[in-house]
């Protein structure tokens, strides 16, 4: 396997994007979810090519990344979508909110498990209905590990939740769901009438030692209500392309996305659909060596903790590039990131947007060279300890 090396940082530092954009350049960003590596030379041409033709009108409505996110699918998760409805919108996001949308009404509350992707407990408001964040649970093995609250979510769903915003794979924690759970949440959903929307962005990022489960493919029950989004738009670093795939396996929430106002497909971006039917097709093996370099990356950030930053604790990733890194027992207060900001020039992110329980956190964008992990560790290192 060809790990992929990130661009060089003067090359990085003349991307405009807002990871390269939002601080001075004496700041190493590890914050947004963007990754410093090069562009799969699949996505490059197929680009280069849609910009020589001119190819920069609407998306077709035979849109083609669908039978590509099909291929994709079969070959990596062994998820059958031959007879799935399949509807395309701007971004994940986007994709959440219109389901959101049409199956809550004013204030019906929707579970999210903190810490979780901060931007769920807008979405949930951007479409009028309210959060029910239950939190993932804790245990106090070391390392630490969190999984669904199986009993917390009955709970939740029995006292009138009307939907669950799964993460799976699960951001900040990278934690990839086992499918016994999954497959519990499904019968809790059925048997409380709750809808689940799987945002399953992370999962193409899932590394060979674990295994993804596409909620949709665990059971009858999950295919009944639920729904998943994906985007090739993480795994490809397309963000700003802006395609992304809702995915329904049964004839009721099919219903749901066929009567789902016509413009939310007509938002797809003819350059992310163009991309993403890149990535999906032919970049599987640049997607493999980012894996490869990414679990070197994690076994780095491992050595670094253990030399520089003893006390900090963190749990290795399944999926995905982020890392949750646990500052309590370092005494920086509430906000390290703040902290780690003003003193070490390192933008992390903040881990008590992830909600409640990620007080005293920070994510740390593991995407980037070994030698920029390097430095913002021994940056951070540097600063005097407070206990
Ligand atoms: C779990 C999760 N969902 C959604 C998104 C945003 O995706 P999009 O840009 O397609 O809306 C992210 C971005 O990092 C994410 O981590």
């Amino acid at each position: 396997m060809n790990l992929i090396s990130a661009a060089p940082l003067d090359v990085l530092r003349t991307r405009t994007s807002e990871k390269w954009t939002e601080h001075p350049p004496d700041v190493l960003p590890m914050f947004v979810a963007e990754m410093d590596y090069p562009l799969a030379e699949p996505i490059t041409r197929a680009l280069h090519d849609a910009v020589d033709r001119g190819d920069t009108g609407y998306v077709s409505s035979s849109n083609p990344v669908f039978e590509a996110f099909r291929g994709f699918a079969a070959r990596r998760w062994s998820w059958d979508l031959t007879e799935a409805t399949l509807l395309s919108t701007a971004d994940v996001s986007m994709g959440i909110v219109e389901i959101l949308r049409a199956i809550t009404g004013p204030g019906d509350r929707v579970v999210i498990t903190e810490p979780v992707y901060p931007p769920f407990f807008d979405l949930v408001t951007e479409a009028g209905a309210s959060v029910l964040a239950v939190p993932l649970t804790e245990s106090t093995t070391n390392p630490v590990e969190r999984r669904l609250d199986l009993a917390a979510l009955e709970t939740a769903f029995r006292d009138g939740a009307r939907v669950f915003l799964l993460c799976n794979p699960h951001n900040p924690l990278g934690l990839v769901h086992p499918r016994d759970d999954l497959e519990a949440v499904a019968t809790l959903a059925a048997t409380y009438s709750v809808t689940v929307i799987s945002d399953e962005i992370h999962a193409p990022l899932t590394q060979p030692t674990a295994r993804f489960t596409p909620y949709l493919s665990v059971s009858d029950e999950a295919r009944a209500t639920g729904f998943a989004v994906h985007s090739a738009s993480k795994a490809w670093n397309i963000a700003g392309l802006k395609c992304a795939v809702m995915v329904a396996q049964s004839e009721q929430p099919a219903s749901v996305l066929v009567s789902l106002p016509l413009e939310v497909s007509w938002r797809t971006g003819q350059f992310g659909v163009l991309a993403s039917v890149a990535a999906y097709a032919q970049g599987d093996t640049w997607l493999d060596g980012v894996l490869g370099s990414l679990a070197a990356n994690f076994d780095l950030l491992d050595r670094l903790l253990a030399e520089h930053l003893a006390g900090v604790t963190w749990t290795r990733p399944d999926a995905s590039y982020l890392a949750w890194l646990d500052f309590r027992a370092l005494g920086w207060g509430d906000d390290p990131a703040g902290l780690i900001l003003r003193e070490a020039r390192v933008a992390l992110s903040a881990g008590s947007d992830f909600g409640a329980h990620g007080v005293g956190h920070v994510r740390m964008n593991l995407a980037c060279s070994p030698e920029l992990l390097t430095d913002a560790v021994r940056r951070i290192a540097q600063i005097p300890r407070r206990s």
